[in-house]
């Protein structure tokens, strides 16, 4: 069957490398893609948001699925879209509905979502301009380190954690006041959790789920996890912390009541659920939060290791025969460098000529923010595009020699001011 991927990131290039490899996939189309996945696929220029065009684009071409990597066309509503259209309902969507996807949307719809459910999480309150004296009191109340959120989507830059509550009710009042712009027109106050965090992935048709294997992400840009947030610098999958029991507290405690949550709520939920979780000091383990979709780097070093034909999975998935599915995994450990421009996540410059990836044999690199353009003679040449350039992903018996793997391949690699932390699973 004809397949359409939305997206343009690593994440992409990692799910059309499991895609390219199923039999039940004739042609794979991804919009817009990136010159990762243009040796996989067909890539198309249409933005992941432009429903109109993807709802052209899939009729022309007899698309029999869309599967959908980042968040933004889902909090926009593409599934919603999608099924509310006569002539494009018989697609199935690999995505949650326009509500569902308000777990990663919305900071207070979550919040209140696991509450409903006694899901653990940090205790919470929110706040708007109507009620900053509210806010501003509740703050007088709390022990810092004290955790402020956008409600809304800010591009991974709406969490602040402040030291002190002064800092604290200037930040929340700068936020209020347009700091995040509409996102954070709601704040969320948060309870700070000390801890050391991992992710759990889940696939789910809303009814039954599968639970894929867990990973860690490296979110700082610099070493011993100092600076700025990024995207996201680095994964391991699995941290060697996370025991099997921890998994079945995870599974009891949280996947259990979130699914069930979904149908108390009659949420329509077909696709992943991220679970960002928080393992604290206190041994106890809470979410932090859950996203609508894969994770970047995540989606780099997990799906590689998950064996199954994917798309058969989502032919299951779509068709509510989930508990049929047995998840294939191999158990080998997989370690994922981000290769990033230099200054990201501040300015950085684009455009860099990159060389090396054809000599590397034990690894997959898969490209983020990368372009192809012509040089005077017309041959195509490969350049940064993005703050984060390439994904360098290697398995092995364990993370520390996958990690010496891509480690030794990242070095390969080459482009002006090319910046990649050396010390990924440095805390693990
Ligand atoms: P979020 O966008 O909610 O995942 O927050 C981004 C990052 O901020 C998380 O990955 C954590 O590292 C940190 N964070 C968020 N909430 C808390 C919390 N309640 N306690 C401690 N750290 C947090
Ligand atoms: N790596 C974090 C995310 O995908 O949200």
């Amino acid at each position: 069957m004809n397949i359409l991927l939305l997206g343009s990131g690593g994440r992409e290039h990692a799910f059309a490398h499991s895609i390219a490899k199923s039999n039940k996939c004739s042609q794979l189309f991804i919009a817009p893609g990136n010159p990762g996945t243009l040796q996989l696929g067909i890539n198309v220029p249409i933005a992941t948001t432009d429903f109109a065009a993807i709802k052209s684009f899939a009729l022309e071409n007899e698309i029999k699925m869309i599967i959908v990597g980042p968040e933004a066309p889902l909090v926009e509503g593409i599934y919603d879209f999608v099924v509310n259209d006569a002539e494009l309902r018989h697609i199935p969507v690999i995505g949650p509905s326009k509500i569902g996807a308000q777990l990663e949307g919305s900071k207070a719809f979550s919040k209140a979502f696991m509450m409903r459910h006694q899901v653990p999480t940090a205790a919470y309150a929110e706040f708007t301009m109507a009620t900053l004296n509210e806010g501003l009191a509740y703050l007088s109340q709390q022990t810092p380190p004290i955790v402020l959120k956008a409600d809304g989507l800010a591009a991974g830059k709406g969490v602040l954690i402040c030291s002190s509550i002064d800092e604290a009710k200037d930040e929340f009042k700068q936020m209020l006041d347009g700091k995040f712009g509409d996102a954070s027109a709601k704040v969320v106050i948060e309870e700070f959790m000390d801890g050391i965090e991992f992710s759990v992935f889940v696939l789910t048709d809303g009814k039954d789920y599968k639970i894929l294997p867990t990973a860690k992400d490296y979110k700082r840009i610099g070493e011993a996890d100092t600076g700025l947030n990024t995207g996201g610098m680095g994964a391991v999958s699995p941290p060697p912390f996370v025991t099997d029991d921890m998994m079945k507290t995870v599974e009891d405690t949280i996947i259990k009541p979130t699914i069930q949550g979904f149908q108390k709520d009659g949420i329509v939920y077909i696709g992943f659920v991220y679970v960002g979780l928080m393992y604290l000091k206190t041994g106890e383990i809470k979410v932090v939060e859950y996203n609508c979709r894969m994770g970047d780097p995540e989606t780099e070093a997990v799906f590689p290791r998950w064996k199954n034909d994917i798309i058969e999975v989502f032919q299951s998935t779509v068709e509510g025969r989930l508990s049929n599915v047995d998840i294939d995994i191999d158990e080998r450990a997989a370690t994922t460098i981000i290769l990033a421009s230099g200054g990201y996540p501040e300015d950085f410059e684009k455009g860099k000529a990159i060389t090396g990836i054809d000599e590397i044999k034990d690894s997959i690199v898969f490209h983020c923010g990368t372009k192809l353009i012509e040089d005077d003679k017309g041959q195509g040449i490969l350049v940064s595009n993005g703050g984060r350039v390439l994904a360098v992903t290697s398995l092995h018996v364990d993370w520390k020699s996958a990690l010496a793997i891509s480690n030794k391949n990242a070095s390969i690699i080459q482009y002006e001011a090319k910046y990649y932390r050396k010390d990924i699973g440095f805390d693990l």
